[in-house]
């Protein structure tokens, strides 16, 4: 397989997860390289489920697992999940972390819990401490990963940085000020677990460069997720396209890649923000149960809708989008038809691209285009390699709108519903 970038096309939960799982059996390492743990990718192996949050699916497949510089490093929950995997009787024997990773430190979940809490149009954020990390990021003042390595370097950041906390922060956002002594001996016990995987990787990136391995960068969120391309401020703090994998991860610009797009064969948004094509509440009930639609984060119910084709032109033209992996197409089985949007009108007038002003999408009218649904017999089929007419439509409706190649259909939650149209 090539080197590829795999990313969501929607609002995150296309099912990354179970897709880099497929894919990972493939490459040499793969790479997080943005966001945190507001992400949570599923795993179903067997009778085994497992939902990751930071810790790069390869790990599965026992690839060499990075977790790139733009992550922000819950390292709290990374402890947690780390014994987890071992509870379902993987290894983290492969994990590297970037040294130049900043960390999110349980702060940054007070402070971003307490800004959503007096927001009055809410963001619907995971509550996992994103944005005030990557706040701290850009505004130079946060810890990075490297400081783990010297013990003594470390204690006295984390000391300054909580008595900042205490001094400003907890007024300002009027929370409680946090024990001092506590918090630097609960941040010591988790750098003791974790600086063992912490290092430089431009060495391992030469490495794995100069001999020719593959590489698989692994997106969390999605594109209309994305701070600059997303709807803004209904969007998470990091970059999520694609062209943001080299910067997030160390890895020069390579010549010979592939851009992988993560597609559910329906829309589902979690959170606060537009959603054009969201279904009305009692159609959104059914096809939610229908697709378990609950965060794997969150648990909270992720409201859905139609394939928004003329969203995912914006988010594979921005991309650079080769291939599509379309999932979930199972759940829309048995039922009479489909529908799939094919413009936006506003006043009467067809946009020509995605609006960049939010505020607009709530006021446009999608475009319906109607089409024959499929049975559960035709999923059943497509496993032995039977296209029903109607899937091929869908697919090649989207083929056309998106100029990407659909290369596997994903057909239920495991490792091994999968149908490859094409060899990877
Ligand atoms: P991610 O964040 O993109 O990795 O997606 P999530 O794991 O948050 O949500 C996707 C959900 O759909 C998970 O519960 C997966 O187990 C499940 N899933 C993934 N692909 C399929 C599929 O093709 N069919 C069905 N029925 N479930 C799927
Ligand atoms: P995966 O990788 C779906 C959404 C939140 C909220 C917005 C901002 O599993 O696809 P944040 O906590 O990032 O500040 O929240 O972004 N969001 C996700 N929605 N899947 C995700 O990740 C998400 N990560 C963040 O619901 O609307
Ligand atoms: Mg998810």
């Amino acid at each position: 397989m090539k080197n590829s970038i795999v990313i969501g096309m929607q609002w995150g939960d296309e099912g990354k997860g179970k897709c880099v799982d497929v894919l990972s059996s493939k490459v040499d390492a793969v790479i997080r390289y943005q966001g945190g743990a507001n992400a949570g990718h599923t795993v179903i192996i067997g009778k085994k489920k497992v939902i990751l949050h930071l810790l790069p699916t390869g790990i599965l497949q026992n690839k060499i697992s990075i977790i790139g510089n733009d992550v922000v490093v819950d390292i709290e929950d990374l402890v947690n999940e780390i014994n987890q995997i071992k509870k379902h009787g993987f290894s983290a024997k492969n994990l590297i972390i970037s040294s130049r990773s900043h960390i999110l430190f349980p702060t940054h979940k007070i402070i971003d819990n307490a800004k959503e809490q007096k927001r009055k149009n809410k963001l619907g954020t995971t509550k996992s401490g994103i944005g005030p990390a990557y706040i701290d990021k850009y505004g130079r003042k946060g810890i990075r990963t490297a400081d783990m390595l010297n013990k003594k370097q470390f204690e006295e950041k984390i000391s300054a940085f909580i008595n900042l906390f205490n001094k400003y922060e907890a007024d300002y956002y009027g929370v409680k000020k946090v024990n001092k002594v506590k918090f630097v001996k609960d941040m010591m016990i988790l750098r003791n677990k974790l600086h063992k995987y912490v290092m430089d990787i431009s060495i391992v990136a030469k490495d794995l460069i100069d001999k020719n391995k593959t590489i698989l960068f692994e997106g969390a969120q999605g594109v209309l997720l994305d701070i600059d391309f997303g709807t803004y401020p209904f969007v998470t703090s990091s970059h999520t396209i694609a062209p943001y994998a080299f910067c997030g991860s160390g890895i020069p610009v390579l010549s010979d890649y592939q851009v992988i797009g993560i597609l559910k064969a329906y829309t589902t948004r979690v959170g606060k923000g537009p959603f054009p094509t969201r279904l009305t509440d009692r159609e959104d009930q059914v096809l939610r149960k229908k697709g378990n639609e609950f965060g794997a984060k969150t648990g909270r119910a992720r409201n859905c809708g139609w394939l928004d084709l003329f969203a995912t032109k914006y988010a594979a033209f921005l991309n650079g989008t080769d291939k599509l992996i379309m999932t979930k197409i199972d759940i829309l089985a048995d039922m009479d038809t489909v529908k799939v949007c094919t413009g936006y009108r506003l006043n009467g007038k067809l946009l020509r691209s995605f609006p960049a002003d939010t505020d607009m999408l709530d006021k446009i009218k999608p475009v319906y285009k109607t089409m024959n649904g499929w049975s559960k017999k035709d999923i059943d089929n497509l496993k032995k390699g039977i296209f029903a007419k109607s899937i091929k439509d869908y697919i090649k409706l989207t083929e056309k709108f998106t100029g990407a190649k659909i290369m596997m259909l994903s057909t239920g939650p495991s490792r091994k519903d999968i149908v490859f149209i094409e060899k990877i």
